[in-house]
């Protein structure tokens, strides 16, 4: 069962692969999947199409061996985020297929923490961010 741990929420999340219910935004069993079926608010302004990059996370642990790979769609998009590392992937688009570990960008906390709902921000880049 992969475990998928979210620094910045404290929270660690369990699933069975080709169990979870599909949560119609993002690959299924992607990290947004994920997030959507145990209540976990990650933005996803395209609806997990790979047309923006609001579902940015940082990737802490697993991502070489428990991710799927990252492809030149995801790379493409990725490589516009805030906040962009080594470690970055998108959310809608790295299935997840056994323990990972992830945070996310501090920006986007700050979207969960002003509300929690989705605020369809499209590719807009905080002030001093870019
Ligand atoms: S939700 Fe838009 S790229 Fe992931």
């Amino acid at each position: 069962m992969p475990k998928v741990t979210f620094v910045n929420l404290g929270r660690t999340v369990e699933f069975e692969s080709g169990k979870l219910p599909y949560q119609h935004h993002g690959k299924p069993e992607s990290i947004l999947d994920i997030a959507l079926n145990f209540g976990i608010h990650l933005e996803h302004a395209c609806g997990g199409s790979c047309a923006c990059t609001t579902c940015h996370v940082h990737m802490k642990s697993g991502a070489e061996t428990n991710l799927s790979p990252l492809d030149d769609d995801e790379l493409d998009r990725v490589e516009q985020a805030a906040d962009l590392t080594l470690e970055s992937r998108l959310g809608c688009q790295a299935v997840v297929t056994g323990d990972v570990v992830l945070d996310m960008p501090s920006w986007n906390r700050n979207y969960v923490s002003e509300g929690g709902g989705s605020l369809n921000l499209g590719d807009a880049i905080p002030a001093g961010k870019k």
